[in-house]
């Protein structure tokens, strides 16, 4: 059985893993991550999306060997223990939820999306989070909040390179 070494949030792990076992199932069974749901099985939902070496990725299209040797951050991993990250926070004020299965995944996409455009349109951010669906909210307030939290985090660029 291949063996994995990976940091998932801060903490080193080094597991026996099937060589078919998803990232999304390692994240989750194995490690105890339940804020990264499943939301669907064909890479459609993008609620599964963490940050593999900084990069957005659906780990449900991830295997878990794919991760040796790099740097996973989930929803878990952001906010320092004590308060909201932006994107956390832009989420709540702009009510950017409703049931909340998609938030995870939005907010790390939403991460990547800052990251390489630290100040979106509301189009950039529609067409940067393409790839994670909503069935609640109509998508609105979640721009919103996205571009919000772009703000926040150009006033705060410490915050944001504390969740690089
Ligand atoms: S669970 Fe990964 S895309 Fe839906
Ligand atoms: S808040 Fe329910 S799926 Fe997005």
């Amino acid at each position: 059985m291949p063996r994995v070494s990976v940091e998932v949030d801060g903490v080193k792990y080094d597991d026996d893993v099937e060589p078919r076992l998803l990232l999304a199932h390692y994240l989750r069974d194995r490690l105890g991550k339940v804020g990264t749901p499943i939301g669907c099985d064909t890479s459609n939902c993008g609620a599964c999306t963490v940050l593999l070496d900084g990069m957005s990725v659906k780990s449900c299209s991830v295997l878990a060997v794919q991760a040796d040797g790099k740097d996973v951050t989930t929803i878990e991993g952001l906010g320092d223990g004590h308060g909201l990250h932006p994107l956390q926070q832009a989420f709540h004020e702009e009510h950017a939820l409703q049931c909340g299965y998609c938030t995870p995944g939005m907010i790390m996409a939403a991460l990547d999306l800052i990251r390489e455009n630290p100040d979106p349109s509301d189009q950039e951010v529609r067409e940067g989070l393409e790839g994670n669906l909503c069935r609640c909210t109509g998508y609105q307030n979640i721009v919103r909040a996205v571009r919000n939290a772009a703000g926040a985090m150009r006033q705060s660029p410490a915050q944001e390179e504390a969740t690089r």
